[in-house]
């Protein structure tokens, strides 16, 4: 790196020698009684301007020569005199030139400048990543799950070792069934609503299948639903959820087509962190039974809420016209990799095929320890203990944002783990994240998150950071944005 950087600084100021010798012999030759001894060369040779760059014989450089060296013979060649001052015109044209050597000397000296920050002065400390959305270590109630693992091994070490059945372990079934007052047949257990995602997705979705979803959405929806060849349609996200209007526009404008599925993020929804409004509810609900979709409600957020009031799943207001899905990720942690999926009896027994097929069954170990530890009434603790964490980690969020960043627009999210912040208009996203990178700083791209568009967004998690490390991390976001300038 050193023997590159001196070598790149060389050739820069071998560059700028070249320019101050042909400056200064410019300069000389238009003076009276400069050096601009007659019969050096004629007019017609001495094309001054153009020759600056591109030198005729003898002076035209080896194929092989690198452009910046082509552009110093050039330079040279033009430093070598000549017989007239220059017209007007021909001094016009080469300050062009000019102009344009300095802007790609310019570019140069930035990149090596940038790479030159980067080697000398490491991240100002510890990385600080606003791109999971897990939560940090701190919140998550590490003593509570050993207490509920010893328990779930002492109290049913037969189902917890089994390999037990594909709609999960019985008890955590009949658990969440009476938590969401539905039967049992209709919930069935997955590892991580990600898997209840895929079994869904598999389950109805065929190639050319039209799927609605928000826009922006979780990435991994995106994915998976590419995956399977559907034909996505991305309806507008605004601040109390997915736009009914212009989905009822779409779906009234056209005779026939119909979409499969609309994949919703109802509660503190990821990446944005908006919430769809009862209103809005009930009208995606409404457009469901006119047109004959079923509404997937992908909800793993839904018990952080910091402020304002809960609203029905829409799985509780159509039964029959809901799938939804939930997890312990948010509220427990990831790693146990429980999640859920609550439909009509029937979607549920042949996902349960589906399943079986797929694994056998999901780990009933996790599930038997996420049953202790609910059974046990920690998990309202936990959901406690993250929900009031992740309310002081979005205020410290906000407030940072305001006060460094003051061209980032949001909504302050009402729960969840997220922000989506808008930067101006033209600001490059892509740019901002590999400066903030090299502060040791990450965050996940709008465009991450769309079909297209985006370019001016990012989403800014804040489960996983403690309110310091937002404080330090927003600052040195807003430096990179600065650094951008
Ligand atoms: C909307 C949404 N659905 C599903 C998931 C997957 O969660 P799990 O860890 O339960 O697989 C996530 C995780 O970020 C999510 O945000």
């Amino acid at each position: 790196m050193d023997r590159e950087i001196a070598s790149t600084l060389g050739e820069l100021e071998r560059k700028l020698h070249e320019l101050e010798r042909t400056l200064m012999d410019i300069g000389s030759r238009s003076q009276p009684g400069g050096d601009g001894a007659p019969g050096r060369r004629t007019v017609a040779e001495g094309r001054l301007v153009d020759e600056a760059i591109e030198p005729r014989e003898p002076a035209a450089p080896a194929p092989t020569a690198s452009l910046s060296t082509q552009r110093a013979r050039a330079l040279q060649g033009a430093a070598s005199g000549y017989g007239q001052p220059p017209s007007a015109a021909e001094l016009l044209r080469f300050r062009e030139r000019l102009e344009r050597t300095a802007r790609e000397l310019t570019h140069d000296y930035d990149e090596l400048l940038g790479r030159l920050r980067a080697a000398e002065s490491p991240p100002a400390g510890p990385a600080i990543s606003f791109a999971r959305g897990a939560p940090s270590l701190d919140i998550i109630d590490v003593r509570g799950l050993r207490e509920a693992a010893m328990r779930a091994f002492e109290s049913d070490p037969g189902g917890t070792t089994a390999y037990g059945t594909a709609v999960g372990y019985p008890r955590l079934r009949a658990w969440i069934a009476d938590r969401h007052g539905v039967e049992p047949e209709r919930v069935l257990l997955t590892n991580g609503s990600m898997q209840a995602d895929a079994f869904l997705f598999e389950q109805l979705v065929r190639p050319g299948d039209e799927v609605v979803v928000e826009r922006p959405t979780y990435d991994r929806t995106l994915l998976s639903l590419r995956k399977r060849g559907a034909r996505l349609q991305a309806i507008e996200l605004q601040s109390d959820g997915i736009d009914t209007e212009e989905l009822a526009r779409l779906l009234g404008d056209r005779r026939g087509s119909r979409p499969k599925l609309a994949h919703v993020i109802p509660n503190f929804q990821n990446p944005a962190g908006h919430t769809l409004s009862l209103a809005k509810r009930d009208a995606l609900l409404a457009l469901a039974a006119q047109y004959g979709f079923i509404v997937f409600e992908d909800d793993p957020y839904v018990a952080l809420r910091f402020s304002g009031e809960s609203l029905p799943t829409m799985v509780s207001m159509d039964p029959e016209r809901v799938v939804y899905a939930s997890s312990f990720s948010k509220t427990v942690c990831p790693g146990v990799r429980v999640g859920y999926l609550i439909g009509a009896e029937e979607e549920i027994a042949q996902i349960a095929e589906l399943a079986t097929n797929t694994y056998i069954s999901p780990s009933m170990v996790a599930q038997s320890i996420v049953y202790e530890f609910c059974a046990s009434g920690a998990i309202e603790r936990s959901i406690e203990t993250v929900r009031a964490a992740l309310a002081e980690r979005a205020r410290t969020l906000a407030q940072a944002l305001r006060r460094e960043l003051p061209d980032a627009q949001f909504v302050p999210p009402e729960g969840g783990y997220f922000m989506w912040v808008t930067l101006p208009t033209g600001t490059d996203v892509g740019a901002l994240q590999r400066a903030a990178g090299e502060l040791g700083v990450s965050f996940v791209k709008g465009s991450d998150f769309m079909l297209e568009g985006g370019e001016n967004a990012m989403r800014l998690a804040f489960a996983g950071v403690t309110p310091a490390q937002i404080e330090e991390g927003v600052s040195r976001l807003a430096a990179a944005y600065r650094s951008l300038a």
